[in-house]
Protein backbone atom coordinates (compact mmCIF):
# COMPACT_ATOMS: atom_id res chain seq x y z
CA UNK A 1 0.00 0.00 0.00
CA UNK A 2 0.94 3.29 -1.19
CA UNK A 3 2.18 5.82 2.08
CA UNK A 4 0.64 8.99 2.85
CA UNK A 5 3.54 11.13 1.42
CA UNK A 6 4.03 8.41 -1.99
CA UNK A 7 0.47 9.40 -2.48
CA UNK A 8 0.60 13.27 -2.34
CA UNK A 9 3.61 12.81 -4.46
CA UNK A 10 2.07 10.84 -7.21
CA UNK A 11 -1.11 12.84 -6.71
CA UNK A 12 1.37 15.75 -7.65
CA UNK A 13 2.96 14.04 -10.21
CA UNK A 14 -0.74 13.28 -12.30
CA UNK A 15 -1.39 16.85 -11.32
CA UNK A 16 1.50 17.82 -13.11
CA UNK A 17 1.27 15.66 -16.21
CA UNK A 18 -2.62 17.07 -15.82
CA UNK A 19 -1.15 20.79 -16.06
CA UNK A 20 1.13 19.75 -19.07
CA UNK A 21 -1.06 18.87 -21.43
CA UNK A 22 -3.87 20.95 -20.56
CA UNK A 23 -1.26 23.95 -21.49
CA UNK A 24 0.59 21.36 -24.58
CA UNK A 25 -3.43 21.64 -25.78
CA UNK A 26 -3.55 25.60 -25.26
CA UNK A 27 -0.71 25.85 -27.13
CA UNK A 28 1.70 27.05 -24.01
CA UNK A 29 4.66 25.18 -25.73
CA UNK A 30 5.94 28.57 -27.31
CA UNK A 31 7.87 30.27 -26.01
CA UNK A 32 7.40 33.05 -23.19
CA UNK A 33 6.74 36.40 -24.91
CA UNK A 34 4.94 38.22 -22.18
CA UNK A 35 5.70 39.44 -18.82
CA UNK A 36 3.33 41.35 -16.67
CA UNK A 37 6.05 43.69 -14.83
CA UNK A 38 8.24 45.72 -17.24
CA UNK A 39 11.72 44.84 -16.57
CA UNK A 40 11.00 40.96 -15.88
CA UNK A 41 10.39 40.23 -18.89
CA UNK A 42 12.53 37.03 -20.39
CA UNK A 43 14.20 36.93 -23.61
CA UNK A 44 13.54 34.74 -25.95
CA UNK A 45 16.10 33.85 -28.69
CA UNK A 46 14.26 32.07 -30.90
CA UNK A 47 15.05 31.71 -34.92
CA UNK A 48 12.41 33.25 -36.23
CA UNK A 49 10.09 30.80 -38.11
CA UNK A 50 11.91 27.81 -36.05
CA UNK A 51 9.00 27.40 -33.79
CA UNK A 52 5.06 27.48 -34.19
CA UNK A 53 3.66 30.62 -33.47
CA UNK A 54 0.73 32.10 -32.53
CA UNK A 55 -0.50 32.77 -36.23
CA UNK A 56 0.75 29.47 -37.05
CA UNK A 57 -0.59 27.31 -34.84
CA UNK A 58 -4.44 29.10 -36.32
CA UNK A 59 -3.65 27.57 -39.53
CA UNK A 60 -6.39 25.02 -40.81
CA UNK A 61 -4.89 22.17 -42.25
CA UNK A 62 -5.79 20.87 -45.50
CA UNK A 63 -5.45 17.22 -47.83
CA UNK A 64 -3.10 17.31 -50.90
CA UNK A 65 -5.86 15.50 -53.08
CA UNK A 66 -4.17 15.61 -56.21
CA UNK A 67 -1.27 17.43 -57.85
CA UNK A 68 -1.61 18.27 -61.80
CA UNK A 69 1.53 19.27 -63.78
CA UNK A 70 -0.44 22.34 -66.19
CA UNK A 71 3.36 23.31 -67.71
CA UNK A 72 6.75 22.18 -67.00
CA UNK A 73 7.14 25.18 -64.25
CA UNK A 74 3.51 24.75 -62.47
CA UNK A 75 1.96 22.43 -60.21
CA UNK A 76 -1.66 22.36 -59.36
CA UNK A 77 -2.46 21.72 -55.94
CA UNK A 78 -5.84 20.16 -55.37
CA UNK A 79 -6.82 20.77 -51.34
CA UNK A 80 -9.75 19.30 -49.31
CA UNK A 81 -10.72 19.69 -45.25
CA UNK A 82 -10.25 16.37 -44.45
CA UNK A 83 -13.79 16.72 -41.93
CA UNK A 84 -15.51 17.52 -45.44
CA UNK A 85 -16.29 20.99 -44.33
CA UNK A 86 -16.32 23.49 -47.66
CA UNK A 87 -13.43 25.81 -48.28
CA UNK A 88 -15.54 28.49 -49.06
CA UNK A 89 -13.93 31.74 -50.80
CA UNK A 90 -14.52 34.69 -53.06
CA UNK A 91 -13.24 34.50 -56.37
CA UNK A 92 -9.68 36.24 -56.53
CA UNK A 93 -8.63 35.68 -52.81
CA UNK A 94 -5.72 33.75 -51.95
CA UNK A 95 -5.03 30.90 -49.38
CA UNK A 96 -1.75 31.73 -47.31
CA UNK A 97 0.49 28.11 -47.11
CA UNK A 98 2.57 26.90 -44.14
CA UNK A 99 5.60 25.41 -45.44
CA UNK A 100 8.05 23.53 -43.42
CA UNK A 101 11.54 22.96 -44.63
CA UNK A 102 14.87 22.08 -42.51
CA UNK A 103 12.05 22.59 -39.48
CA UNK A 104 11.85 26.48 -40.13
CA UNK A 105 8.04 27.43 -41.49
CA UNK A 106 8.02 29.26 -43.95
CA UNK A 107 4.39 31.90 -45.60
CA UNK A 108 3.57 31.59 -49.18
CA UNK A 109 0.24 33.37 -50.60
CA UNK A 110 -1.04 31.51 -53.82
CA UNK A 111 -4.40 32.13 -55.51
CA UNK A 112 -7.27 29.80 -55.52
CA UNK A 113 -7.50 29.40 -59.22
CA UNK A 114 -10.51 26.49 -58.85
CA UNK A 115 -14.24 27.19 -59.82
CA UNK A 116 -16.98 27.86 -57.58
CA UNK A 117 -18.88 24.90 -58.20
CA UNK A 118 -17.19 22.25 -56.18
CA UNK A 119 -16.67 23.78 -52.44
CA UNK A 120 -15.02 20.44 -51.53
CA UNK A 121 -11.58 21.44 -53.28
CA UNK A 122 -9.57 24.48 -53.82
CA UNK A 123 -7.19 24.10 -56.09
CA UNK A 124 -3.66 26.36 -55.78
CA UNK A 125 -1.29 27.21 -59.15
CA UNK A 126 2.59 27.51 -58.21
CA UNK A 127 5.01 28.41 -60.40
CA UNK A 128 8.51 27.36 -59.97
CA UNK A 129 10.75 30.34 -59.19
CA UNK A 130 14.56 29.97 -59.81
CA UNK A 131 16.27 29.32 -56.43
CA UNK A 132 12.76 30.16 -54.64
CA UNK A 133 12.76 27.97 -51.36
CA UNK A 134 8.87 27.04 -51.24
CA UNK A 135 7.87 26.68 -54.99
CA UNK A 136 10.86 24.45 -55.37
CA UNK A 137 10.15 22.14 -51.96
CA UNK A 138 6.45 22.35 -53.33
CA UNK A 139 7.43 20.53 -57.03
CA UNK A 140 10.02 18.40 -55.88
CA UNK A 141 8.50 17.37 -52.28
CA UNK A 142 4.52 17.65 -52.01
CA UNK A 143 3.22 14.32 -52.19
CA UNK A 144 -0.81 13.29 -52.27
CA UNK A 145 -1.77 12.59 -49.43
CA UNK A 146 0.49 15.19 -47.28
CA UNK A 147 -1.28 17.93 -45.29
CA UNK A 148 -0.64 21.61 -46.05
CA UNK A 149 -1.70 23.91 -43.07
CA UNK A 150 -3.09 27.16 -44.52
CA UNK A 151 -4.46 30.57 -43.62
CA UNK A 152 -7.45 32.47 -44.79
CA UNK A 153 -8.63 32.97 -47.78
CA UNK A 154 -7.48 36.11 -47.76
CA UNK A 155 -7.39 39.54 -49.98
CA UNK A 156 -9.65 41.73 -51.61
CA UNK A 157 -8.45 41.57 -55.51
CA UNK A 158 -12.05 40.13 -55.82
CA UNK A 159 -15.00 40.05 -58.16
CA UNK A 160 -18.23 39.15 -55.82
CA UNK A 161 -20.59 36.89 -58.38
CA UNK A 162 -23.74 38.20 -58.91
CA UNK A 163 -26.62 36.74 -60.88
CA UNK A 164 -27.80 40.30 -62.46
CA UNK A 165 -24.55 41.81 -63.30
CA UNK A 166 -23.50 42.89 -67.03
CA UNK A 167 -20.43 43.54 -66.35
CA UNK A 168 -17.42 44.35 -69.33
CA UNK A 169 -14.13 43.00 -67.17
CA UNK A 170 -10.63 42.82 -69.04
CA UNK A 171 -8.34 40.50 -66.73
CA UNK A 172 -5.00 41.20 -67.87
CA UNK A 173 -2.18 38.40 -66.76
CA UNK A 174 1.48 37.38 -67.01
CA UNK A 175 2.77 34.51 -66.11
CA UNK A 176 1.59 33.18 -62.93
CA UNK A 177 -0.35 35.57 -62.19
CA UNK A 178 -3.35 33.62 -64.42
CA UNK A 179 -3.76 32.15 -60.98
CA UNK A 180 -6.80 33.95 -59.33
CA UNK A 181 -7.96 36.02 -62.81
CA UNK A 182 -8.38 32.14 -64.05
CA UNK A 183 -10.66 31.84 -61.03
CA UNK A 184 -12.64 34.91 -61.66
CA UNK A 185 -12.73 34.13 -65.29
CA UNK A 186 -14.82 30.28 -63.89
CA UNK A 187 -16.89 32.54 -62.00
CA UNK A 188 -18.29 35.18 -63.73
CA UNK A 189 -18.77 32.75 -66.76
CA UNK A 190 -20.75 30.34 -64.60
CA UNK A 191 -22.73 32.78 -62.93
CA UNK A 192 -23.22 36.33 -64.60
CA UNK A 193 -24.70 35.06 -68.12
CA UNK A 194 -24.78 38.99 -69.41
CA UNK A 195 -20.68 39.44 -68.38
CA UNK A 196 -18.55 39.44 -70.96
CA UNK A 197 -14.58 39.44 -70.31
CA UNK A 198 -11.85 40.32 -72.64
CA UNK A 199 -8.21 38.37 -71.39
CA UNK A 200 -5.37 39.79 -72.43
CA UNK A 201 -2.43 36.84 -71.39
CA UNK A 202 1.38 37.16 -71.49
CA UNK A 203 3.81 34.64 -71.29
CA UNK A 204 7.46 33.85 -72.68
CA UNK A 205 6.20 31.24 -74.94
CA UNK A 206 3.28 28.78 -75.50
CA UNK A 207 4.53 25.94 -73.70
CA UNK A 208 4.64 28.26 -70.71
CA UNK A 209 1.20 29.40 -70.79
CA UNK A 210 -0.75 28.20 -68.06
CA UNK A 211 -4.42 26.59 -68.08
CA UNK A 212 -4.31 27.15 -71.60
CA UNK A 213 -7.03 23.45 -72.47
CA UNK A 214 -9.10 25.19 -69.46
CA UNK A 215 -9.21 28.55 -71.74
CA UNK A 216 -9.49 26.84 -74.67
CA UNK A 217 -12.88 25.33 -73.38
CA UNK A 218 -14.19 27.78 -71.80
CA UNK A 219 -14.17 29.84 -75.14
CA UNK A 220 -15.80 27.37 -76.58
CA UNK A 221 -18.41 27.05 -74.25
CA UNK A 222 -19.01 30.89 -73.69
CA UNK A 223 -18.69 31.78 -77.36
CA UNK A 224 -18.23 35.70 -78.04
CA UNK A 225 -18.61 36.17 -74.01
CA UNK A 226 -14.82 35.44 -73.44
CA UNK A 227 -12.25 36.54 -75.58
CA UNK A 228 -8.69 35.54 -74.61
CA UNK A 229 -5.50 37.41 -76.83
CA UNK A 230 -2.12 35.86 -76.23
CA UNK A 231 1.07 37.70 -76.37
CA UNK A 232 3.66 35.71 -76.60
CA UNK A 233 7.06 36.97 -76.23
CA UNK A 234 8.52 33.84 -78.50
CA UNK A 235 6.70 31.78 -81.21
CA UNK A 236 6.70 28.87 -83.29
CA UNK A 237 4.92 27.04 -85.61
CA UNK A 238 1.59 25.11 -84.57
CA UNK A 239 1.24 27.37 -81.52
CA UNK A 240 -1.37 29.21 -80.37
CA UNK A 241 -2.59 32.20 -82.20
CA UNK A 242 -0.90 35.20 -80.06
CA UNK A 243 0.60 38.99 -81.05
CA UNK A 244 4.48 38.26 -80.31
CA UNK A 245 5.68 40.96 -77.74
CA UNK A 246 5.70 41.67 -74.08
CA UNK A 247 2.84 42.87 -71.61
CA UNK A 248 4.55 46.56 -72.09
CA UNK A 249 2.88 50.14 -72.90
CA UNK A 250 3.04 50.07 -76.64
CA UNK A 251 1.77 46.20 -76.70
CA UNK A 252 -1.00 46.46 -74.71
CA UNK A 253 -2.72 49.96 -76.34
CA UNK A 254 -2.43 47.73 -79.14
CA UNK A 255 -3.99 44.81 -78.05
CA UNK A 256 -7.14 46.97 -75.98
CA UNK A 257 -7.44 49.09 -79.14
CA UNK A 258 -7.76 45.89 -81.06
CA UNK A 259 -11.11 44.68 -78.50
CA UNK A 260 -11.80 48.49 -78.34
CA UNK A 261 -15.91 47.39 -79.56
CA UNK A 262 -16.13 45.04 -76.08
CA UNK A 263 -14.42 48.00 -73.64
CA UNK A 264 -16.66 51.38 -72.13
CA UNK A 265 -16.41 53.93 -69.15
CA UNK A 266 -17.83 51.12 -66.85
CA UNK A 267 -14.96 48.45 -67.58
CA UNK A 268 -13.27 46.90 -65.05
CA UNK A 269 -9.66 45.99 -65.39
CA UNK A 270 -7.67 43.33 -63.37
CA UNK A 271 -4.13 43.00 -63.63
CA UNK A 272 -2.13 40.66 -61.61
CA UNK A 273 1.99 39.45 -63.15
CA UNK A 274 5.57 40.76 -62.90
CA UNK A 275 6.02 44.22 -61.29
CA UNK A 276 7.41 45.57 -64.57
CA UNK A 277 4.66 44.39 -66.70
CA UNK A 278 1.99 45.68 -64.09
CA UNK A 279 3.87 49.14 -64.26
CA UNK A 280 3.64 49.48 -67.68
CA UNK A 281 -0.14 48.15 -67.69
CA UNK A 282 -0.99 50.65 -65.53
CA UNK A 283 0.74 53.26 -68.22
CA UNK A 284 -1.32 52.21 -71.03
CA UNK A 285 -4.38 52.13 -69.02
CA UNK A 286 -2.97 55.61 -67.80
CA UNK A 287 -3.28 56.76 -71.60
CA UNK A 288 -6.18 55.26 -72.19
CA UNK A 289 -7.65 57.62 -69.68
CA UNK A 290 -9.15 54.95 -66.98
CA UNK A 291 -9.99 55.92 -64.08
CA UNK A 292 -7.58 54.58 -61.01
CA UNK A 293 -11.07 53.76 -59.58
CA UNK A 294 -11.25 51.29 -62.51
CA UNK A 295 -7.97 49.78 -62.18
CA UNK A 296 -7.66 46.84 -59.61
CA UNK A 297 -3.93 44.91 -59.21
CA UNK A 298 -2.25 41.90 -57.14
CA UNK A 299 1.26 42.04 -56.79
CA UNK A 300 3.03 38.50 -56.13
CA UNK A 301 5.67 39.68 -53.86
CA UNK A 302 7.11 37.99 -50.64
CA UNK A 303 6.86 39.45 -47.13
CA UNK A 304 9.57 37.46 -45.65
CA UNK A 305 12.89 38.45 -45.98
CA UNK A 306 16.28 38.62 -43.93
CA UNK A 307 15.97 40.68 -40.88
CA UNK A 308 17.74 43.30 -39.10
CA UNK A 309 15.83 42.82 -36.01
CA UNK A 310 18.03 41.30 -34.32
CA UNK A 311 17.75 41.52 -30.63
CA UNK A 312 14.39 41.33 -28.33
CA UNK A 313 12.68 44.44 -28.13
CA UNK A 314 9.62 45.87 -25.75
CA UNK A 315 6.11 46.53 -27.21
CA UNK A 316 3.89 48.21 -26.16
CA UNK A 317 0.62 47.22 -27.50
CA UNK A 318 -2.34 49.43 -27.15
CA UNK A 319 -5.88 48.60 -27.84
CA UNK A 320 -8.58 51.50 -28.41
CA UNK A 321 -10.36 51.47 -25.11
CA UNK A 322 -8.65 48.94 -23.97
CA UNK A 323 -5.89 47.95 -21.76
CA UNK A 324 -2.05 48.50 -22.53
CA UNK A 325 -0.05 45.15 -22.48
CA UNK A 326 3.62 45.16 -22.36
CA UNK A 327 5.47 42.11 -24.66
CA UNK A 328 8.81 41.13 -25.56
CA UNK A 329 9.03 40.39 -29.06
CA UNK A 330 12.09 38.07 -30.21
CA UNK A 331 14.14 38.56 -32.34
CA UNK A 332 12.64 39.11 -35.90
CA UNK A 333 9.30 38.06 -34.57
CA UNK A 334 6.81 40.42 -35.47
CA UNK A 335 3.76 42.31 -33.65
CA UNK A 336 0.78 40.01 -34.61
CA UNK A 337 2.90 36.35 -32.92
CA UNK A 338 4.05 38.65 -30.22
CA UNK A 339 0.42 39.88 -29.47
CA UNK A 340 -1.29 36.74 -30.17
CA UNK A 341 0.98 34.84 -27.78
CA UNK A 342 -0.06 37.87 -24.73
CA UNK A 343 -3.63 36.92 -25.55
CA UNK A 344 -4.79 40.08 -27.18
CA UNK A 345 -7.12 39.38 -29.85
CA UNK A 346 -5.82 41.28 -32.67
CA UNK A 347 -7.08 40.93 -36.39
CA UNK A 348 -4.92 38.73 -39.06
CA UNK A 349 -5.99 36.85 -42.18
CA UNK A 350 -3.08 36.22 -44.20
CA UNK A 351 -0.07 36.90 -42.10
CA UNK A 352 2.46 37.56 -45.03
CA UNK A 353 1.36 40.72 -45.42
CA UNK A 354 -0.69 40.45 -48.67
CA UNK A 355 -4.57 41.25 -47.15
CA UNK A 356 -4.05 44.33 -44.87
CA UNK A 357 -6.28 42.75 -41.88
CA UNK A 358 -3.81 43.30 -39.29
CA UNK A 359 -3.11 47.00 -39.91
CA UNK A 360 -2.20 49.08 -36.79
CA UNK A 361 -1.05 52.27 -35.53
CA UNK A 362 2.56 52.86 -34.80
CA UNK A 363 2.50 54.99 -32.25
CA UNK A 364 6.21 55.10 -31.46
CA UNK A 365 9.40 53.61 -32.17
CA UNK A 366 10.52 51.81 -35.23
CA UNK A 367 9.38 48.96 -37.48
CA UNK A 368 11.54 47.10 -40.16
CA UNK A 369 8.83 45.93 -42.64
CA UNK A 370 8.59 44.52 -45.89
CA UNK A 371 5.16 44.69 -46.75
CA UNK A 372 4.37 43.40 -50.39
CA UNK A 373 0.58 44.47 -51.51
CA UNK A 374 -1.51 46.68 -49.21
CA UNK A 375 -0.95 49.55 -47.47
CA UNK A 376 -0.69 53.05 -49.87
CA UNK A 377 2.24 54.95 -49.69
CA UNK A 378 0.09 57.82 -47.50
CA UNK A 379 -1.02 55.18 -44.71
CA UNK A 380 3.20 54.23 -44.68
CA UNK A 381 3.91 57.69 -44.43
CA UNK A 382 1.06 58.35 -40.97
CA UNK A 383 2.47 55.07 -39.21
CA UNK A 384 0.13 52.45 -40.64
CA UNK A 385 1.73 49.18 -40.19
CA UNK A 386 1.08 45.89 -41.09
CA UNK A 387 1.38 43.84 -37.68
CA UNK A 388 2.13 40.53 -39.47
CA UNK A 389 5.29 41.72 -40.66
CA UNK A 390 6.16 44.70 -39.02
CA UNK A 391 9.60 43.70 -36.77
CA UNK A 392 10.42 46.20 -34.06
CA UNK A 393 14.00 47.03 -34.08
CA UNK A 394 13.57 49.82 -30.94
CA UNK A 395 11.03 49.12 -28.53
CA UNK A 396 7.57 50.79 -29.83
CA UNK A 397 4.00 51.32 -28.93
CA UNK A 398 1.66 50.61 -31.25
CA UNK A 399 -2.04 50.98 -31.10
CA UNK A 400 -4.75 48.26 -32.27
CA UNK A 401 -7.93 48.90 -33.63
C1 LIG B 1 -1.24 37.71 -52.79
C2 LIG B 1 -0.26 36.77 -53.42
C3 LIG B 1 -0.71 35.72 -54.21
C4 LIG B 1 0.20 34.85 -54.83
N1 LIG B 1 -0.27 33.85 -55.63
C5 LIG B 1 0.61 33.03 -56.25
C6 LIG B 1 0.15 31.99 -57.10
O1 LIG B 1 -1.06 31.79 -57.29
N2 LIG B 1 1.07 31.20 -57.72
C7 LIG B 1 2.42 31.39 -57.53
O2 LIG B 1 3.21 30.63 -58.11
N3 LIG B 1 2.88 32.36 -56.73
C8 LIG B 1 2.02 33.17 -56.07
N4 LIG B 1 2.48 34.14 -55.23
C9 LIG B 1 3.93 34.21 -54.97
C10 LIG B 1 4.28 33.20 -53.85
O3 LIG B 1 3.67 33.59 -52.64
C11 LIG B 1 5.79 33.15 -53.58
O4 LIG B 1 6.29 34.44 -53.40
C12 LIG B 1 6.54 32.45 -54.70
O5 LIG B 1 6.09 31.09 -54.82
C13 LIG B 1 8.05 32.45 -54.42
O6 LIG B 1 8.30 31.86 -53.19
P1 LIG B 1 9.64 31.03 -52.96
O7 LIG B 1 9.73 30.68 -51.53
O8 LIG B 1 9.73 29.93 -53.95
O9 LIG B 1 10.75 32.10 -53.34
P2 LIG B 1 11.70 32.93 -52.29
O10 LIG B 1 12.69 31.96 -51.72
O11 LIG B 1 10.83 33.69 -51.35
O12 LIG B 1 12.38 33.92 -53.30
C14 LIG B 1 13.47 33.53 -54.13
C15 LIG B 1 13.77 34.64 -55.12
O13 LIG B 1 12.70 34.73 -56.06
C16 LIG B 1 12.15 36.05 -56.08
N5 LIG B 1 10.70 35.90 -56.24
C17 LIG B 1 9.78 35.68 -55.26
N6 LIG B 1 8.55 35.56 -55.77
C18 LIG B 1 8.69 35.70 -57.12
C19 LIG B 1 7.76 35.66 -58.19
N7 LIG B 1 6.44 35.46 -58.02
N8 LIG B 1 8.28 35.84 -59.45
C20 LIG B 1 9.60 36.04 -59.66
N9 LIG B 1 10.51 36.08 -58.66
C21 LIG B 1 10.07 35.92 -57.41
C22 LIG B 1 12.50 36.64 -54.74
O14 LIG B 1 12.57 38.07 -54.81
C23 LIG B 1 13.86 36.02 -54.48
O15 LIG B 1 14.87 36.73 -55.14
C24 LIG B 1 1.58 35.02 -54.61
C25 LIG B 1 2.03 36.06 -53.80
C26 LIG B 1 1.13 36.92 -53.21
C27 LIG B 1 1.63 38.04 -52.33
S1 LIG C 1 -2.71 39.51 -41.91
FE1 LIG C 1 -2.82 39.89 -44.03
S2 LIG C 1 -1.55 41.65 -44.22
FE2 LIG C 1 -1.24 41.05 -42.20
Amino acid sequence: MATPSRLRARLSAVARDVRAVLSDLRGDRLPPLVARRPGRHPVVEATPGSIPSATTAAARPLLVRALHRETQDALTIVLSDPTGAPVVFVPGQFLTLLVTIDGEIHRRAYSICSALDDTATVAVTVKRIAGGRVSTHLHERLAVGDVVPVLGPSGDFTVVPDAAARRSLVLIAGGSGITPIMAITRAVLAREPDSRITLLFGNRTAADIIFLPDLDALVAQHSGRLVVRHVLERVAEGDVPATVGRLDRVTVTAELEAVADRLDATTQYYVCGPAPAMAEVREALAARGVPTANLHEERFATAERATGARVAQRLSLRRRGGAVVDVVVPPGGTILDAGLAAGVPMDYSCAMGGCGACAVQLASGEVEMDEPNCLSPQERASGRILACCARPVSPCTVEAP
